[in-house]
């Protein structure tokens, strides 16, 4: 039988892909459905035909799963956040942890090993620390603040609540939205680069309840534009935007400064308040950090999370005495330092110069100085480290680690590496070249970091 885009297809969803997307048959064929879980029948419309599998767009859901449950959230199913808020926790648990299993399987060829149970996240809801919300217009043109619709570049959803980050964060995207709404204000436009305002990003330290906002414009300037801005920041630092126990505590604009054919630039004003946020950590060991974050700075978006992430890190460091720690891909230093108290030195390579400066930042304010920082790229860096490392801990980005690089470990011949992956496609892929080195995996521990969503995040220990 002949199948053509477009076309009707009824089909029963028996698993999840990576990625979050409904697998069932058709016609003998895999077809992979969104928005779906096990036990739904759905009719779908064909997207994409290959020989050996089909995509296809939900149209209705004939029979819903047992499982299924009402999403919390209004605009689920169009915002494109929080694929996953349909199936219940406990649920989306099981599927991660399948889904480590099945990518050690498949991907590394590696069978038979210990993968522990998925630490699930305490706060399912309001767990994030950072978020992004664009200007621009919803489909009614209307002046918006919000979400990017996904695959429509330039359709705002304009959003009054979103469970992510918390109720306080919702109401400064509703004051900023009122004010520049008043001042009639232009979002800017990426089809013509005409327009002022861009984004609005809310940080917020869980531990310490200190919030940052930083307003991204261009440099189009309005009449009377810092006069402006210093309005809005008065507005969101006075009495009537407070709450019992948050409070807003710095407010930068940040200008993107656009040139034709030059790079872009930005120029950062801080408005109000504290230069940087800050956000402590405390991990199961007792250890306690406080970090200092400005506002283009990475940190991870799940303090509570981290905490157990990082404390996992530190129980699988401290099961033998460490002399010297190599942490690579180490950010902003956040677990080079934690095991610096476990450690006699640690010395971490970081790619981003900014990132090592703010580490060095770290290490300084949190007294601990068994650490050094080397920016610059893993492959390049690594060999010039002398001391050889009792431990290295790897924390890579989603594309994992190059086969170089295993190499490189291999030849410092460490008895443990400690493999920190937010992606579990790379890390089997990079354990099996691991394991032809003759390293063993004594442990994998997923956490759960983003509920709601497909991403999944790992722990491994290698030992020889
Ligand atoms: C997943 S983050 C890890 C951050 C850190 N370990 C933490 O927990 O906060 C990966 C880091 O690797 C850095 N990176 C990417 N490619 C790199 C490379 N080739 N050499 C060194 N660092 C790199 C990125 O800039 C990023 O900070």
């Amino acid at each position: 039988m002949t199948l053509k885009k477009g076309q009707l297809v009824e089909v029963e969803i028996s698993s999840i892909a990576f990625g979050g997307r409904g697998i069932g048959k058709y016609n003998g064929i895999t077809c992979f459905v969104d928005k779906t879980m096990p036990g739904d029948k759905v009719s779908a419309n064909l997207t994409k035909i290959k020989s050996n599998f089909l995509e296809a767009e939900l149209v209705e859901i004939i029979s819903p799963s047992k499982d299924r449950q009402k999403p919390k959230c209004k605009y689920f199913g169009i915002c494109g956040g929080c694929q996953l808020q349909f199936m219940p926790y406990e649920q989306q648990l099981e599927l991660k942890q399948q889904q480590v299993k099945d990518s050690f399987e498949r991907i590394g060829k590696i069978k038979n090993i210990n993968i522990s149970k998925i630490i699930g996240s305490e706060n399912i809801y309001y767990y994030r620390n950072k978020m992004e919300f664009s200007f621009g217009y919803d489909a009614k043109m209307k002046f918006a603040l919000g979400m990017h619709l996904p695959n429509r570049r330039f359709d705002i959803l304009d959003l009054e609540e979103c469970h992510l980050e918390s109720e306080f964060s919702a109401k400064i995207v509703n004051k900023t939205r009122e004010f520049f709404a008043e001042k009639r204000l232009e979002p800017f436009k990426y089809t013509n680069g005409s327009g002022f305002l861009k984004a609005l990003y809310i940080r917020e330290g869980k531990r310490t309840n200190e919030v940052m906002i930083n307003l991204v414009t261009s440099d189009n300037l309005p009449n009377n534009a810092e006069k402006i801005m210093q309005e809005y920041a008065d507005f969101l630092s006075s009495d009537e935007i407070k709450d019992n126990d948050k409070k807003v505590t710095s407010i930068y604009w940040t200008m993107i400064i656009a040139k034709k054919g030059v790079p872009k630039t930005s120029k950062e004003f801080l408005l109000y308040g504290n230069k940087a946020l800050t956000e402590k950590m405390i991990l199961e060991d007792g250890n306690e950090m406080v970090f200092e974050i400005a506002p283009q700075a990475f940190f991870q978006v799940n303090t509570f999370q981290a905490e157990i992430l990082y404390s996992q890190v530190v129980r699988m460091a401290t099961n033998k005495p460490q002399k010297t720690v190599f942490d690579l891909f180490c950010g902003t230093g956040t677990i080079g330092l934690f095991l610096a108290k476990h450690a006699g030195q640690v010395y971490g390579i970081e790619l981003i110069e900014d990132a090592v400066k703010v580490a060095r930042e770290n290490a300084l304010k949190n007294k601990t100085f068994n650490i050094d920082f080397f920016t610059g790229d893993v492959d390049k860096l690594l060999k010039d480290l002398k001391e050889p490392p009792s431990l290295i801990v790897i924390d890579p980005p989603r594309i994992g680690i190059t086969q170089k690089t295993v190499k490189l470990i291999n030849d410092f011949s460490p008895n443990q590496l400690i493999y920190v992956s937010c992606n579990p496609a790379t890390l089997a892929r990079d354990c099996a070249w691991l394991l032809e080195y003759g390293y063993k995996i004594k442990e994998v521990q997923p956490v759960d970091m983003f509920p709601h969503t497909y991403h999944i995040e790992c722990v491994v220990l290698l030992e020889r």
